[in-house]
């Protein structure tokens, strides 16, 4: 009798860790695994039940645990966070309210993909030598599931993170998003590759401010794809992910990156995993920020005691409801703790010298929901909090060292700002 055994054997009703383990014991091919297993409290008072987590090894290639909601699926990151057995850790829920089931899962599963989406092999939590009533066909698109309902990258649409890599020059693009760059004219298609640089060019300055006020935690909201081969405009620096640009300050800060975009998820996915500096990554969709700020996997990866450094680059315009991204900003400025910022770049029209209207028109027609927003509006989405000098301004002009400073005002298709929250802050 193990450990665990003798613990459940104490009371006179099993708990669900001592059925589960009775159930599994006999099931698992390779039953030694239980022996590993961690079993983990659910309820904050430890009064709830437990349930039990089984490591990978032997010829269990994944698991996978269903708890009652957020909270519960916290605690099971939390215990499983960083032990041998449970790689690849990851959190999924399709439905709103943060009481919904959830499911945490670990090891291989879902539907593998290759550099460029195409689907390379399905795996499953047992391998054909397991246990037969364990073997379900993983039906997810990727291995890290979204902790938002997200929508499936398709191939045949243009969309609006591949299109800006279209635009900066990338290669990590579908031929729809080609197309619909070269169904511009040559003067609009130099207006958006423009904006689309400055925009890109903007974060090492961002970073800088938030590292000398001491921010070691990041969280990009939209972050489109964090590595690219992208080419820089004019001769400018080449473009840093934002987890390199925050190792420049501080060893060990912590980048959480965030997009709804499947694709671009399976991008970072393939080109982050081995880096030394363990950038992370959440698949999620920021128009349900509350969920988004409370999964369990977000609130595990930051700590929510500390100020966080957020980026909103050039991610609003793409949802087009304005009532929706106020509350997701309003939600968001109230969940961070004091001391932390929101920089935020948001397209704008700057009249007829940036045809902004233009591209809202030829977008939309594509299946993107483009939406320029005025000064005023963009201004709202920080709240009360005070806007750091030199305010809200075009992109290029927020910070002397932007590699386009000298370009005209109305390139940059867009404005800047950066905020802290203060100490005793309303949303
Ligand atoms: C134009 S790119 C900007 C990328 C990056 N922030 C930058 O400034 O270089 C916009 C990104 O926002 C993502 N995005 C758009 N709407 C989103 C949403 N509601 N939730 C999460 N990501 C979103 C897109 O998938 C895309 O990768």
């Amino acid at each position: 009798m193990t450990q665990h055994d003798q613990a459940a054997a104490g009371s006179s009703v099993p708990s669900r860790a001592a059925r589960e383990r009775a159930l599994l014991a006999g099931r698992l091919a390779d039953p030694a695994l239980l022996d590993q297993a961690v079993e983990i409290q659910l309820g904050e008072d430890g009064s709830a039940d437990t349930c039990l987590a089984v490591p990978v090894g032997g010829q269990r290639m994944a698991g996978n645990v269903t708890v009652a909601g957020a909270g519960q699926a916290l605690r099971v990151l939390q215990a499983l966070h960083g032990k041998s057995g449970f790689p690849c850790l990851r959190e999924s829920c399709f439905a709103k309210s943060l009481d919904s089931p959830r499911v945490v899962r670990w090891g291989l599963s879902g539907s593998v993909k290759d550099d460029h989406g195409e689907l390379d092999a399905r795996l499953w939590g047992y391998n054909e030598a397991g246990v037969g009533e364990y073997v379900t066909e993983q039906k997810w698109r990727d291995p890290r599931v979204p902790v938002t309902p997200v929508l499936e990258s398709m191939t045949s649409a243009p969309a609006d993170g591949r299109v800006y890599d279209v635009l900066l020059g990338g290669q990590d693009h579908y031929l729809a998003d080609r197309r619909l760059v070269e169904s511009l004219t040559a003067q609009d298609r130099r207006t958006l590759e423009v904006a689309a640089a400055i925009n890109r060019a903007h974060q090492p300055a961002v970073v800088k401010v938030f590292a000398s006020r001491g921010i070691d935690q990041y969280l990009d909201l939209g972050c489109g794809l964090p590595v690219n081969n992208a080419r820089p405009l004019d001769g400018a620096p080449s473009y840093a992910a934002l987890h390199d640009l925050v190792s420049q300050y501080q060893d060990k800060a912590r980048t959480v990156y965030v997009d709804r975009d499947t694709f671009i998820f399976a991008k970072a996915r393939f080109r982050l995993e081995e880096d030394p500096r363990q950038p992370e990554w959440v698949s999620a969709d920021i128009q349900y920020m509350e969920q988004v700020l409370n999964s369990g996997r977000v609130q595990l990866l930051l700590d929510w005691s500390r100020p966080i450094g957020v980026l909103l680059h050039d991610v609003l315009p793409w949802i087009r409801n304005g009532k929706t991204v106020a509350e997701a900003m309003a939600i968001l400025r109230e969940k961070l703790p004091p001391g932390s910022a929101v920089s935020i770049t948001h397209a704008t029209n700057f009249g007829e010298d940036n045809v902004m209207s233009r591209f809202t028109k030829r977008f939309r027609k594509a299946g993107l929901d483009f939406k320029p927003r005025s000064t005023r509006a963009i201004g709202e989405l920080f709240g009360d909090w005070p806007l750091e000098e030199p305010g809200l301004v075009p992109t290029h002009r927020w910070h002397p060292e932007h590699p386009h400073a000298a370009r005209p005002l109305h390139d940059a298709g867009a404005l800047a700002g950066l905020a802290f929250k203060p100490e005793a802050a309303r949303a």
